[in-house]
């Protein structure tokens, strides 16, 4: 971030000293201020083109960019293991949650469970309609990840 901050800076002053030189360039000669003041503009367009893109993938990037984030987008999204409804329809935000991730033993819908995971997998399958993830896979951790988390806020 500071180094998009920086990029910033440092393309807003070529844009100022750019303008400065091409009104100076100006009123001293005209022709010959006119085509550096095009080389200028088509670089400061250029790069300032380049920091668009580079912000816009940095941006998309760091959205999700840790495990905990992923989880979060898991647990907001209503379509996560081929279920019908996310789970912060009944857990708003991860409200209720908090022990979670501290606990071993879970007694959820009628059953016992003895690790996060078993307990997130009873609410895909029973809860959300979905399909029980593999405890080990990549977005089952994300998502307890996230559960472990909200302990921490
Ligand atoms: C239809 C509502 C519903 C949905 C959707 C749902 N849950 Fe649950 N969840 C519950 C209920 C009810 C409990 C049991 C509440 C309790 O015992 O405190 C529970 C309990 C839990 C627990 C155990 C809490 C504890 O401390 O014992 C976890 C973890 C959990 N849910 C995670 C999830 C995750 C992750 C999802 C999405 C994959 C999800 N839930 C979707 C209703 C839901």
């Amino acid at each position: 971030m500071l180094f998009v901050c920086n990029l910033i800076c440092l393309l807003a002053e070529q844009g100022i000293s750019f303008l400065k030189n091409h009104d100076i360039g100006h009123k001293a000669n005209y022709k010959s201020s006119f085509k550096g003041g095009k080389v200028m503009r088509k670089r400061f367009l250029l790069s300032l083109g380049f920091l668009v893109l580079a912000f816009a993938f940095t941006s998309a990037y760091a959205k999700h960019h840790t495990a905990e984030e992923r989880g979060k987008a898991h647990f907001n999204n209503p379509t996560f293991a081929g279920g019908k409804k996310s789970c912060s329809t009944c857990h708003p935000d991860g409200r209720g949650l908090e022990g979670a991730g501290a606990k071993t033993k879970f007694s959820i819908m009628g059953g016992e469970q003895g690790s996060l995971e078993e307990a997130i997998n009873i609410c895909i399958v029973q809860a959300n309609k979905g399909t029980a993830q593999d405890v080990n896979s990549i977005e089952m951790q994300e998502l307890s990840s996230y559960i472990r988390s909200l302990g921490t806020r």
